[in-house]
């Protein structure tokens, strides 16, 4: 009798899938749930040897290059869809809330506590565009000292982070405080699209397949109040190139804006504005918190 082959009748997969039997629930369902994806994966790819040692190789670098200001894995994440599916699943369903997308990786710094109404270009460059709207909660009601966290890339596409040199630490960003009504509003630069950064594995990846690394320009906002989910959201420049091909595939239609045209001096005078200047409305709507 030939003593070819596995310990076990079972194929390789179910083997593991059982081997995690005695685990602790939920561990024990997850386990089995990747133990079955990654064998039908492995199935249906039939890698060679080259072929799963490369994929090692690839995740490996991958690893190397996160730090305290880099995370390669969640880029990896970004650029796979998966971080703005998961970001989707665990928003609220409630179809009046605001739709929520990707956090990103630019988050990694505490954006300055400012007035509202106060512009968060730090580079006195003629203020020309006012953010306004409210926070409200899916019923209508304002929500009063709500906190609101932006940040955004400039006119060239930068975020603070990623030119030192050039931007002071902060510019382009604000914590606000709504007020009684619900309201806040800021002065700012419409930013520009960019790339995610290409300099590693994932740039790689998207240079071997023909992907572009763009995003469509965008502000970033995390709307957050007692009793209410924490919205983490964009708002998308309407007309902005890669609406249609975000890298991180992070658009939800609802979340553009149109950046309007406003000629209107006694307006410009009471936000601080030159006239004319442009205006983009979005109300933050949160949803109530959820205590599952
Ligand atoms: C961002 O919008 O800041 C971003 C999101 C995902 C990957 C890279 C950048
Ligand atoms: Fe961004």
């Amino acid at each position: 009798m030939s003593t070819r082959g596995l310990a076990s009748d079972l194929p390789i997969g179910e083997q593991v899938a059982e081997s995690f039997d005695d685990a602790p629930e939920p561990l024990r369902s997850k386990l089995r749930i990747i133990t079955k994806h990654l064998h039908a994966m492995i199935d249906e790819l039939n890698p060679t040897i080259e072929d799963w040692n490369a994929a090692i190789e690839f995740l490996t670098r991958t690893g190397h290059m996160c730090n305290d200001v880099r995370q390669e894995f969640v880029l990896l994440s970004d650029v796979f869809g998966v971080s703005s599916k998961v970001e989707t699943i665990n928003h609220s369903d409630i179809e009046a809330a605001t739709e929520s997308t990707v956090l990103g990786p630019f988050h990694m710094t505490a954006s300055p506590a400012r007035e509202l109404g106060d512009s968060i270009d730090e580079l006195g460059k003629p203020d020309h565009v006012l953010v306004r709207g409210r926070v409200v909660s899916t019923t209508g009601e304002p929500v009063p000292r709500a906190q609101v966290d932006i940040w955004q890339a400039d006119e060239s596409g930068f975020y603070d982070v990623q030119v030192p040199d050039i931007q002071p630490a902060g510019n382009g960003r604000g914590l606000f405080r709504t007020d009684d009504a619900g309201r806040f509003w800021f002065r700012t630069v419409i930013p520009s699209h960019y790339p995610i950064p290409t300099d590693g594995p994932v740039g790689e990846m998207l240079l071997a397949t023909g992907r572009h690394p763009y995003r469509p320009a965008h502000i970033h906002f995390i709307a957050d109040a007692d009793g209410y989910e924490t919205l983490t959201t964009h708002i998308f420049v309407a007309g902005s190139p890669y609406l249609d091909s975000d890298a991180v595939f992070a658009v939800k239609p609802s979340l553009i804006r149109s950046f309007d045209d406003c000629d209107d001096p006694s307006e410009a005078e009471r936000y601080g504005l030159q006239n004319p200047f442009k205006v983009a409305e979005f109300d933050l709507v949160l949803a109530p918190q959820n205590d599952d």
